[in-house]
């Protein structure tokens, strides 16, 4: 094993980022966080750190009933939420996820919207709750601007999702038309949220320092809680707002070129936005199977692997899942060879014992670099959030959710690590999203909904 490996880790040298290397990553993030946050370099900052109107997490006294819609991720879900605040902060959801058809996502708009109003409706009329006008929030996970919580306009289109006519409108406002436009039932949209801010909202509820959220998943990104003096492109200096960082795009001025190696730029050049969330590209997900299918096609064409065959399916875009990925990285070697064995057998492959080894460690290398870049972006957040409290020794939670973080066996575990190892000087608590970003969507409806209530009082 040892031998086949020397070889892989050798051609795959610029995945293998050293400690320095990512320390380096670590102090450029931070530079890109202030680019972004000061009125003056904002306009032409690669990371957006965009201001999020969230202010506070639940404080418990919350209650009511609460629908959330959830879009963005692997899932499209509805949601109702029963929030109790009786004491035991008690939560209670029933939720249905709905398909969204390929040709939807990259349609136009009004069909976007028009079938999620479609779902919302089948879902209030399935739980009896048609007639209710039930206050909503809108877990919507791509880079918006917003000017309250109530209003969210789409910078661009990330991920797999690409509906002409959407980006530089107020989803709010699109999803308002759909429903009147259906008009046989209606609902009071109250709050748009990132789903990073529903991860540090739903962990929040159970962890009062829970103060950063982090998604894993089919994109990556994280948000926390920032000084609104830091935030210049807002008025007012007291108190905290969540900031969405949308570190996908970290490296879209170039940043990062030094970093990326041929696989990226071929992903990028194959992908729905190229040029655009660079960072993201070399870790979640949406990428990280195709990553580690460039690499086994250029070294089966190098003759490395597969006695130098390719197939059709080998060859095809998106054939190697990220799913796979987390099969073949098992900790227990002898099944994550079966399923090296079992996937290479799928793209029509005879794989030697040699070239299931060495497609165990390109996955590997693969990951671990995903892991150790989010490690870096991380530490950089958490020395800033240090740095305003003037605490030596910070003590925080990270809330976290996405199908990466809660699949991938190693992936975990080896960002952990590393974010300790990077900063010894922080004690961080990983505390696991249980329900996904939609219940953070109520959470945050429901304190908009409180302080409305206590304003019109
Ligand atoms: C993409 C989106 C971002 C989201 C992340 C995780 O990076 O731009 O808004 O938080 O994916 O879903």
């Amino acid at each position: 094993n040892f031998k086949v490996n020397i070889s892989v880790d050798q051609h795959l040298q610029h995945f293998q980022l050293s400690d320095e290397v990512l320390v380096d990553v670590a102090l450029k993030f931070r530079q890109e966080m202030d680019r972004g946050l000061c009125r003056d370099t904002n306009p032409t900052a690669a990371v957006k750190m965009l201001p999020t109107f969230v202010r506070s997490t639940p404080d418990g006294t919350e209650q009511g009933e609460f629908l959330a819609l959830d879009l963005g991720g692997s899932n499209f879900r509805v949601l109702l939420v029963k929030v109790k605040g009786n004491g035991e902060q008690k939560v209670e959801m029933e939720n249905q996820i709905y398909e969204i058809p390929e040709q939807i996502m990259r349609g136009n708009g009004t069909e976007l919207f028009d079938h999620i109003v479609d779902c919302l409706a089948n879902f209030v009329e399935k739980m009896g709750i048609k007639e209710k006008k039930l206050p909503l929030g809108f877990t919507f996970s791509f880079p918006c601007q917003q000017t309250k919580l109530d209003e969210s306009v789409l910078l661009s289109w990330t991920k797999s999702f690409h509906a002409s006519g959407v980006e530089g409108k107020d989803v709010v406002g699109l999803l308002r038309k759909a429903i009147k436009k259906r008009g046989d039932f209606d609902i009071d949209i109250l709050a748009v949220i990132n789903d990073t801010v529903g991860t540090m909202m739903t962990c929040g509820y159970d962890d009062q320092h829970c103060e950063i959220g982090l998604i894993v998943g089919t994109g990556t990104n994280a948000c926390y809680m920032e000084q609104m003096r830091n935030i210049e492109l807002l008025d007012g200096d007291e108190g905290r707002m969540c900031v969405n960082t949308e570190w996908g795009a970290f490296g879209d001025d170039g940043a990062l070129e030094h970093l990326r190696t041929d696989i990226d730029r071929e992903i990028d050049a194959g992908s729905l936005n190229p040029g655009k969330q660079l960072f993201e590209k070399m870790i979640s997900g949406m990428y990280m199977g195709e990553l580690v299918r460039l690499i086994l096609v250029r070294m089966a064409k190098e003759k490395l692997l597969f006695q130098g065959k390719t197939t059709a399916e080998l060859l095809t875009t998106g054939s190697f899942s990220t799913a796979y990925i987390y099969d073949i990285e098992n900790d227990k070697d002898e099944e994550a060879l079966a399923s090296a064995e079992k996937v290479l057998r799928g793209l029509g492959l005879d794989p030697s014992v040699e070239d299931c080894i060495s497609t165990q460690r390109v996955c590997q290398i693969v990951s671990t670099r995903a892991a150790h870049l989010c490690a870096a972006t991380l530490v950089a957040i958490l020395r800033q959030i240090r740095d305003n409290k003037g605490a030596e020794k910070l003590r925080t939670t990270i809330g976290v959710d996405g199908s990466v973080y809660k699949n991938h066996p190693e992936f975990s575990r080896r960002l952990h690590k590393m974010v300790r190892r990077l900063v010894p000087d922080c004690d961080v608590r990983f505390l696991q999203s249980q329900v996904g970003s939609g219940k953070g969507a109520a959470m945050v409806t429901a304190v908009a909904y409180r302080l409305a209530a206590q304003h019109a009082e």
